[in-house]
């Protein structure tokens, strides 16, 4: 059995398929903070079993001192965290609440419970502006916001954990771009309000529920100008997570990855991809550089493929199709809520 924490999230509900896919159970708690419970039937709808869920805080101590006495986890993989930037510096206590006091929760009672295998969702942010590119897993680390503090701060805090006792098991995850969505249409990125991100804006966009497109940044010093990422496809991200719990069955102590496809595709050629692989029109205009953004990140993806005999197969059109597939999904069901008067979720 793995506890998932945040396992009806964008990327936890993904890992989730992954690990029934896989063959694990899966035991997944969520506070439904940035996500809702019908995405537990849809993980079902994909995988053929439903995992075990528990709608909860990780902050409710008793309540998570229960559930490891009942449940007996073998191991642990953490989505549970708040991960916009911008409302992190508004919001900063509640960045470290929910981040570091979560994890700090999770991982106090996990020592209790003597379960020591840890899989973390970290975040390429912890590379700050990096001086060379690819970014190696050993590259110097630094945050410029508190969301990019707080997986800093737990990222050390593991550290020193491992280093108290050497008998855990943690693989430290640091995501690239994460975007598309499951195949089926039936799992993605459902943010709460105006999105942050590049693709579920994009997405909006070519829906027609907005206008355009603003690309941030025309003088970037990259191939077009517009800031370069490495985009990697949810699905390949999630089944990193797989690879992960089962290189932890054979390694102590805490490694980093790198989950990334280990290429960088700029801005404006994911508007390109999308409109070539989706036949859609992407209305665009280039706009002002958004404060924080670094120019260029892509990852080494060499140390995950060497080592957790794991590499992203799915391509950036694939990334567009299957994003714009669970679009359309999305839209279908608001249309028909509408029609049967049914409120939105
Ligand atoms: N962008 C636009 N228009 C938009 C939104 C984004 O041009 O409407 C641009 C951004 O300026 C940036 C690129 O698209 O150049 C990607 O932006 P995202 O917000 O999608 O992603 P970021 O690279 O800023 O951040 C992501 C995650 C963070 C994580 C970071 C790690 O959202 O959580 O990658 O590098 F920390």
């Amino acid at each position: 059995m793995i506890l998932v924490t945040g396992g009806l999230g964008f990327i936890g509900s993904h890992a989730s398929v992954s690990l029934l896919n896989a063959g694990y159970d899966v035991l997944i708690v969520d506070d439904l903070s940035n996500s809702s419970i019908d995405v537990l039937d849809r993980i079902e709808a994909i995988a053929g079993r439903r995992p075990l869920f528990e709608q909860m805080s990780l902050l409710d101590e008793t309540r998570l001192a229960d559930i490891f006495q009942r449940h007996h986890p073998s191991a642990v993989m953490h989505f549970a965290a708040f991960k916009a930037v911008a409302e992190s510096i508004q919001t900063p206590l509640a960045y470290y609440n929910n981040n570091i006091g979560g994890t700090l929760a999770l991982l106090s009672r996990m020592q209790i419970a003597g379960v020591r295998s840890f899989v973390f969702s970290s975040s390429a942010t912890v590379y700050g502006s990096p001086a060379t590119l690819p970014i190696k897993e050993n590259f110097p680390r630094s945050a410029t916001n508190p969301y990019g503090r707080s997986k800093l701060i737990v990222e050390d805090i593991l550290t020193d954990l491992v280093a108290s006792d050497p008998s855990w098991r943690i693989a430290n995850l640091r995501y690239f771009n994460p975007v598309g969505a499951h195949e089926s249409g039936l799992l993605g990125e459902q943010p709460r309000g105006t999105p942050n991100n590049l693709m579920p804006y994009l997405l909006q966009v070519a829906a027609g529920q907005r206008a355009r497109l603003d690309v941030f940044g025309s003088d970037y010093p990259t191939k077009d100008g517009s800031c370069v990422r490495d985009f990697i496809h949810v699905v390949d991200l999630a089944e990193g997570h797989v690879a992960a719990i089962r290189y932890l069955k054979e390694h102590v102590g805490m490694t980093s990855f790198n989950l990334g496809v280990g290429r960088g595709i700029s801005v404006l050629e994911l508007c390109e991809a999308f409109e070539r692989s989706t036949g859609q029109s992407l209305p665009r205009q280039v706009a002002g550089r958004r404060a924080g953004d670094v120019a260029e990140c892509w990852a080494d993806a060499d140390k995950a493929s060497a080592e957790l005999g794991w590499q992203a197969t799915r391509g950036v059109e694939v990334m567009c199709q299957d994003a714009w597939r669970w679009q359309c999904y999305l839209d279908r069901r608001e249309d028909s809520r509408e029609t049967s008067g049914e409120p939105a979720k």
